[in-house]
């Protein structure tokens, strides 16, 4: 046999298999003659088992099946994407694709990128994923109601040019409101609210208590990690096996690091490759730390004779393009985040929770309605800035900024990862410069992803043009 390495073998195997599923078609219709037939997406309640013998009542879902999760989307970077919206909930939506660079009329954000989608009625999604990864979506109206009760779905978008794992397993991280009897309790305390969030009282990965999955023994894994809970942030650890993580928010790392502990807050996505314990039988867990008992997540068993793989034989990821930042002529922008003194704020279509405690440069953002604020700051499109961002909150705040990246680029806290991302967690007293090239038009939200602290004053956005 000529030298054909693992990886080429794998890929030219996988490549084949694909050819013959596909080949009885025998015919590629052009993309630009039409565009992909719509997915459906038909947000709407349910009945669910997440733990104990008794379905839980009115849990929201995107999924077909009766109880079942929402889907984890699969796109191909490059490929045209369609999903046609229909509103099955008896209260308004949309939804917002995280992290996905998309055109400002697609982002899912009531009044400034689309109207809300009444009950009964649809909106049609269409795209083009520009960069590969892992990424999620979600509501972008009555959030915190919506995504608690189930609205949150992990997105995965391959490059033809990904490597080939032996296997894969995606995990939707999130906890669920419940009471004893396995039904929800209120979403949210206003006291929480005003602090770090309302935590969960169950916590699921894929909707289930500590599940177990299969894995090739003596394989690398890829493992798809998506926290869309919309409080916890989580302590990672894995435990049984050598990891190391590829990319975070989608992002491939320059280097990839040893798996230590990863902190990763609500929004946040990694993307980590697992090398199986060789001996069948032996279990590989994933824990949070968080606050200090470890709390078990998830666990991988190795099955079968082992494959003899190394975390080595995979190959890098592709980087996604960036835009080209330029600190000479990059204009600096302060962001205060900050607590406000506590005021009744109104309700609006989309949910606001009847209360202000947080503020971005003082203002806070008083609920998604048909005549907001005045954007935090208007960018020119293709001009590089600096946002410096200080946090002077004794929380942590995950901020999330929507249609395009940032690079970190330097921080008060020594530790700070060197990120190209879409999410920042901001630690007390930090102060962070992030750097950012403003090359999407459009009106951009930007909020922390602690669903209370966003829905009760930190947001704002960006007007790119
Ligand atoms: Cu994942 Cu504006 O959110
Ligand atoms: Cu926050």
């Amino acid at each position: 046999m000529p030298h054909l390495s693992r990886r080429a073998f794998l890929k030219s195997s996988v490549i084949g298999a694909s050819c013959a599923a596909g080949a009885g078609l025998g015919v590629r219709w052009p993309q630009a003659f039409a565009g992909p037939a719509p997915i459906e997406l038909k947000p709407r309640p349910t009945d669910a088992r997440i733990f104990g013998e008794i379905p839980t009542k009115n849990v929201f879902t995107y999924g077909e099946a009766p109880g079942a999760m929402p889907p984890v989307l699969r796109l191909k970077r490059g490929d045209p994407f369609a999903a046609r919206l229909v509103n099955q909930l008896d209260e308004p939506t949309t939804i917002h694709w995280h992290g996905l660079r998309i055109a400002n009329k697609m982002d899912g954000v009531p009044f400034l990128t689309q109207p809300n989608v009444s009950p009964g009625r649809s909106f049609d999604y269409a795209f083009t994923p520009p960069d590969a990864g892992t990424f999620w979506y979600h509501p972008h109206c009555n959030t915190l109601e919506q995504m608690g009760h189930g609205l949150a779905g992990v997105m995965v978008v391959e490059d033809p040019a990904d490597p080939v794992f032996d296997a894969e397993i995606v995990l939707n991280l999130r906890d669920w409101r419940l009471g004893g009897n396995g039904q929800f309790i209120s979403q949210f305390k206003p006291r929480e609210a005003a602090r770090s969030g309302t935590f969960g009282t169950v916590r699921t990965a894929n909707w289930q208590v500590e599940p177990i999955y299969d894995a090739p023994s003596g394989g690398v894994v890829r493992l798809r990690i998506a926290v869309t809970d919309v409080t916890r942030i989580l302590q990672l650890k894995l435990e049984g096996a050598e990891a190391e993580v590829l990319a975070i928010d989608a992002q491939p790392l320059p280097q990839r690091v040893p798996l230590d502990l990863l902190i990763l807050s609500p929004g946040q996505r990694a993307d980590i490759a697992i090398r199986m314990p060789a001996e069948e039988g032996r279990g590989v867990t994933l824990t949070d730390h968080r606050p200090s008992t470890p709390a078990t997540v998830a666990t991988l068993r190795s099955v079968g004779p082992s494959l003899n793989h190394a975390l080595g034989d995979v190959g890098p990821l592709a980087p996604n393009p960036q835009p080209e930042f330029d600190l000479s002529s990059a204009t600096e922008i302060p962001l205060l985040l900050s607590a406000t003194a506590e005021q009744a704020a109104k309700n609006s279509i989309c949910g606001s929770l009847g209360y202000s405690f947080w503020a971005i440069n003082k203002v806070p953002w008083p609920g998604d309605t048909a005549d907001p604020l005045a954007p935090i700051e208007e960018l020119k499109l293709g001009q590089s800035y600096v946002l410096t961002m200080k946090n002077v909150t004794p929380h942590a705040h995950p901020i999330h900024l929507h249609g395009m990246n940032f690079t970190v680029l330097r921080s008060t806290r020594e530790d700070a990862p060197k990120l190209t991302s879409d999410t920042y967690l901001i630690f007390p007293d930090e102060t962070v410069q992030l750097g950012l090239v403003a090359d999407n038009p459009g009106d951009w939200v930007f909020h922390c992803h602690i669903i209370e602290h966003q829905k009760t004053g930190m947001t704002g956005y960006f007007r790119v043009a």
